[in-house]
Order: structure tokens, then sequence, then C-alpha cells
């Protein structure tokens, strides 16, 4: 089997491709991704070397390089983690959101119907859900609940969504959709809230908690999700949508306090700042489809992975110390000054 991997250089997509060449070591892995200040090949790094991966540098928003794609690997297997994924960003430039999310999926299940695939899996998000009241906590998403957007970012995912349902409909592309509360693990760009305050952290740097740091997220460690989405590519429903999460909800003010005492940093580097305009209340997924039809169940606890996180900036400095750097340093005074 090949795979072609969109977004691999990002930080899903790049756990998602550790994890299939350790998992289905006789399979081939094609990795696509624009290399967005988002994508990095040093998460690649050490399967560059590897007889069954393969690179490709190109936009999932360029037909012709996508086609070129297909026509040189012809993938048996088309997962779409490529996007522009920060809600920050998206409140800031949503015209970039919706040429890569919503107009580059759709050229690449083009691509997939002119060269025949045995499936599409567009990587979703639980945001396509809006979010739930913080005093509600009986309330859950499930694959049932309508799209009921927020910000630019999850209004085109969720216009992905329908689409990749639509070319199922309509053309019988073999689709599978999978919808997952917040990540957390290697590999994370630190403009996400997690990485950003143990970098931030580290440096002795403010940490900046959007409100009063009250709304809630629901954690998964990264490689539960890949292995989710393994999973529903080997053996979902064609046509299916399945929720991802490990009922794991927490305040993000308690999320950074944790990290605080992990590391041994004061709680005076907490800094309240002005709210994220539109701001999800509560995101809370109710995995018990995957569970009960594929067998998935989440394996890493908050408590191990938050360590096993921290843990790995600590041993990869030089990952991150690299990343936040130019583009990053720009975005960061503009975002966080204003
Ligand atoms: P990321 O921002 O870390 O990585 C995105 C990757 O896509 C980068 O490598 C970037 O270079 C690439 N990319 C961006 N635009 C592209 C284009 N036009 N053509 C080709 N490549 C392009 O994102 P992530 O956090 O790894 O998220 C991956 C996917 O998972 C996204 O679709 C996101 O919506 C979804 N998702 C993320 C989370 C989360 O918590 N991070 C949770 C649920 C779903
Ligand atoms: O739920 C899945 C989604 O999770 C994915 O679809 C998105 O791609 C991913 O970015 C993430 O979205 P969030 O907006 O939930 O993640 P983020 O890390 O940006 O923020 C998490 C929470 O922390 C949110 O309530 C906002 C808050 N926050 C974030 C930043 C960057 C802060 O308080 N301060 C910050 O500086």
């Amino acid at each position: 089997m090949t795979y072609l991997i969109t977004g691999g250089a990002g930080f899903i997509g790049g756990n998602f491709i550790h994890h299939m060449l350790s998992a289905h070591p006789d399979d081939k892995i094609v990795c696509y991704d624009a290399l967005t200040y988002a994508g990095n090949l040093e998460t690649l790094a050490p399967v560059m070397s590897n007889p069954n991966f393969a690179f490709v540098h190109g936009d999932i928003t360029d037909r012709a390089t996508v086609n070129a794609a297909f026509e040189t690997h012809r993938p048996d297997v088309a997962v779409n983690f490529a996007a522009e994924s920060h809600v920050d960003r998206s409140i800031d430039n949503p015209g970039l959101f919706l040429q890569t999310n919503v107009i580059g999926t759709q050229i690449l299940m083009d691509a997939c119907r002119k060269y025949g695939i045995k499936r599409y899996h567009q990587v979703s998000t639980d945001e396509v859900y809006g979010d739930l009241p913080l005093e509600r906590p009986d309330l859950l998403f499930t694959e049932e609940t309508p799209p009921h957007t927020s910000s630019p970012y999850s209004a085109s995912k969720a216009a992905a969504d329908l689409l990749a349902l639509a070319y199922h409909r309509t053309y019988k592309l073999p689709v599978t959709i999978s919808r997952c509360s917040n990540n957390y693990g290697p590999y994370h760009f630190p403009e996400k809230l997690i990485p950003l305050m143990i970098v931030n952290a580290l440096n002795d740097k403010a940490l900046p908690v959007y409100g009063r740091g009250e709304n809630v997220r629901d954690w998964l460690y990264v490689s539960d999700h890949c292995k989710a989405i393994d999973l529903i590519v080997q053996k979902g429903g064609i046509g299916e949508v399945y929720n991802i999460g490990g009922h794991n909800e927490m305040r993000n003010i308690d999320v950074v306090k944790l990290i605080l005492k992990e590391l041994g940093k004061p709680e005076s580097l907490v800094t309240y700042v002005t709210d994220r305009a539109g701001h999800d209340l509560r995101y809370a997924i109710d995995p018990a489809k995957i569970s009960r039809e594929l067998g998935w169940l989440p394996e890493t606890s908050f408590a191990d992975g938050i360590k096993l996180t921290i843990n790995w900036y600590l041993e990869n400095r030089s990952w991150w110390e690299r990343v936040i750097t130019g583009e990053y340093l720009s975005y960061y005074a503009a975002h966080y000054n204003n």
C-alpha cells in the first residue's frame, strides 16, 4: 500500500508518519507538504533516509503539482492533514483558511477521483460542532451534533467536511472523516496553548492566558489520535464520521498551572490577556462510536502525556529554538502586543 499524507511536516501529520512507518513497515509513505510556517522538515529528519518514505514539496491548492504527485506515486490511500490550523491566525486572515482548507480539500479529492483511490480520509476537528456551555457537563459532541461554527478556521473545516460527504454521495468517493479534540505532544508548534506555555515558561517569559482561563478543552495525546486514524483508514466504514477524544476536559488555567508546577516555575508568570474574539467556551467529545465499532481506546493519560510532552521539549531544545525565530517573532509581537 502507498499512503499520501498531506501536511505531514506539521504536528499531527508528522507524528502520523512516524506511527505509520513503524506500524506498517512494508508500506510506502509519501508526504506532500507546502512547508508553510507550520511545516518543519526537522520533524521528518528521522525518516528521510527510510527507503519507504518520500517527500514532495507542494501546495494542496496547486492542482498541477497535486496531480503530478498522484501520477508519480499512485497512492492507494490519501490522508489529508494539510490545513491552516490556528484559530487566532484565522481571525486575522480568513481568506487563506478558505483557500487551503476548502479549495485545497476539493483539489485533493478531485485528484483522488481522477487517479482512483481506495480511501480518502479527511482529518477534521471537534471545532466543527461549535462549543458547549460550561454549566452543562452532561452535554458532549456526538457525530449527530449539527455543524455550528465560531471562527473562520472552524467554518473552513466544517465546509471541507460537507464537501467530502458530498463527494462521497455524488461521486462515490470512498471517504471517511475523523473529528478529534485538542491534541498535545512532540513536534507541536509553539503558537498553540500547551507548547507555547512550556516554551515561555522555560524562557521565564509571561504565559498569556486569554480571558480568565476558564475555557475548557478536551486533551488527547497525539499518538492516540494517530492510532485512531490508522484504525479508521484500515477498518472504518466508507462515508462514516468518527469522533475521537479521551474524556479529558480541563480548564486552560489548570493546564497552565500544571505545566508551571512540572517545570518548577512560579505562577507569577501567568498573565491574563485580552480574550480571543468568538472564543469557544468548552469542547467535549463523545468517542463512543469509534470505541464500540472499531475498538479504539486512548492509551495515554493526561498525567503521563503532559510529562512525556514536557520531557520532549526539554530534550529537543534545538527543534523549538529554531522555530521561535523569524516569522514567529513578528506574529508573536503583533498578536500579543495588541
Ligand atoms: P499544523 O499547523 O501543525 O500543520 C499543518 C501542516 O500542513 C504543515 O506542515 C503545513 O506546512 C501544511 N500545509 C499548510 N497549508 C498547506 C497547503 N496549502 N498545502 C500543503 N501543505 C500545507 O497542524 P496540526 O495541528 O498538525 O493539524 C493537522 C490537521 O489536524 C489539521 O487539518 C487540523 O485541522 C486537524 N486537527 C488538529 C487538532 C489539534 O489539536 N492540533 C485537533 C483536531 C484536528
Ligand atoms: O479542538 C481541536 C482544535 O484544537 C484544532 O482543530 C485546532 O487546529 C487546534 O489549534 C486547537 O484549537 P484551540 O483554539 O482549542 O487551540 P489553542 O491551543 O489555540 O488554544 C487552546 C485554548 O487555550 C483556547 O481556549 C485558547 C487558549 N489560549 C490559547 C493561546 C494560544 C490562551 O489562553 N492563550 C494563548 O496564548
